[in-house]
């Protein structure tokens, strides 16, 4: 069932997708998502996402808790980018950096939407062109989807011009409910290889094998035992806050809470994730008055490459006009005993 529960104004709603196993709570400001609702191995139910009771926080923070991120995720070089011939000026917002689609990126944004069926939340929103800087009137449709324990986005856009689209979902999830930071949390992570990043955590275009470092999550390991260890892209990035490359198409990224026995499995069509461990979290006041710190949550945004646009040759993140984007993630919330 999809019911709006509440109106924040009169632009802005939380909407209820909710079936016996999920309850999403998600909002059509920047199609953030809200709350998820999910059973342990003993029937108990938390939230295993953080989010912020004031909704002004949502509007006003920077840490995009539960927020779909665009134009283009990540950061972008100096702000700066040639395309066909023309330089393109975005919004710096990160050190010297654009970050996260800029000022007013796609997370500060209130979407049209309509509620398609019981299991189907369209949500919709167009970009004017020269948006935070980025050419073309872009048209973004998101369409979420709760069957049984999955939860589905999926993202399509074109655009009137040649621009750059690199769409996320920024969720933090912490599968005991908040009760204990991630160390407990077991990650498997179907990728050989992951990409540097520098001071500034701007991708530098070298990629590393994980083999033999603290990123070789292909067989599980505890998030604890891996996120402290002496290692120089660990403390340039302040914990994970790396892509991660996948060497699969499906199941890529596996993250278990044993103690509760929830699982989450995350299925993309895209080819890579930033892993983030919260690391900038900083005591923020966060739901049922929690206060949000380093190490509480583990974001995995699924993406292409960041910077992109310098670093590939054929960049992954252009759009071309009369092109469409289409791109799928999946969060499977399993109970497993
Ligand atoms: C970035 C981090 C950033 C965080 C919150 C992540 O996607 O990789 O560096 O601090 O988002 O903005």
């Amino acid at each position: 069932m999809i019911e709006v529960i509440k109106h924040i104004d009169d632009q802005i709603d939380l909407i209820s997708m909710k079936n016996e196993q999920l309850e999403v709570v998600v909002s059509n400001y920047g199609c953030t998502i809200i709350k998820v609702i999910m059973a342990d191995k003993n029937g108990h139910k938390d939230d295993v996402v953080l989010g912020y009771d004031d909704f002004t926080q949502y509007q006003t923070l920077d840490a995009y808790l539960g927020a779909l991120v665009g134009r283009v995720a990540n950061r972008i070089k100096a702000g700066q980018f040639r395309l066909n011939g023309q330089d393109y000026h975005l919004a710096v917002n990160n050190g010297p950096n654009h970050l996260h689609g800029g000022i007013k990126g796609f997370s500060y944004q209130v979407f049209d939407y309509t509620i398609e069926d019981e299991h189907t939340l369209k949500l919709h929103y167009l970009s004017k062109d020269g948006e935070e800087g980025y050419p073309g009137d872009l048209d973004l449709t998101v369409i979420y989807t709760l069957k049984d324990d999955t939860l589905t986005a999926h993202y399509q856009a074109t655009s009137s011009a040649d621009t750059l689209i690199n769409i996320t979902n920024h969720s933090y999830f912490n599968l005991s409910g908040h009760k204990e930071n991630i160390y407990q949390h077991t990650l498997q992570i179907h990728a050989s290889q992951f990409a540097c990043v520098d001071s500034d955590g701007l991708t530098t275009g070298e990629l590393k094998d994980v083999e033999g470092t603290p990123f070789d999550f292909r067989q599980p390991a505890l998030i604890g035992e891996r996120v402290e260890q002496d290692d120089e892209q660990l403390k340039i990035g302040k914990g994970f806050d790396h892509p991660f490359l996948f060497d699969t198409q499906s199941n890529q990224v596996i993250l278990t809470h044993e103690p509760t026995g929830r699982q989450l499995i995350v299925s993309t069509t895209l080819p890579q994730a930033q892993i983030y461990t919260a690391n900038y979290l900083d005591g923020r006041l966060g739901k049922y008055g929690e206060r949000y710190y380093a190490r509480d949550a583990v974001c995995i945004e699924t993406q292409n490459m960041p910077d992109a646009i310098h670093l590939e040759e054929h960049p992954t993140t252009l759009l071309k006009k009369g092109e469409t984007c289409d791109e799928i993630t999946s969060y499977q919330f399993k109970v497993i005993q």
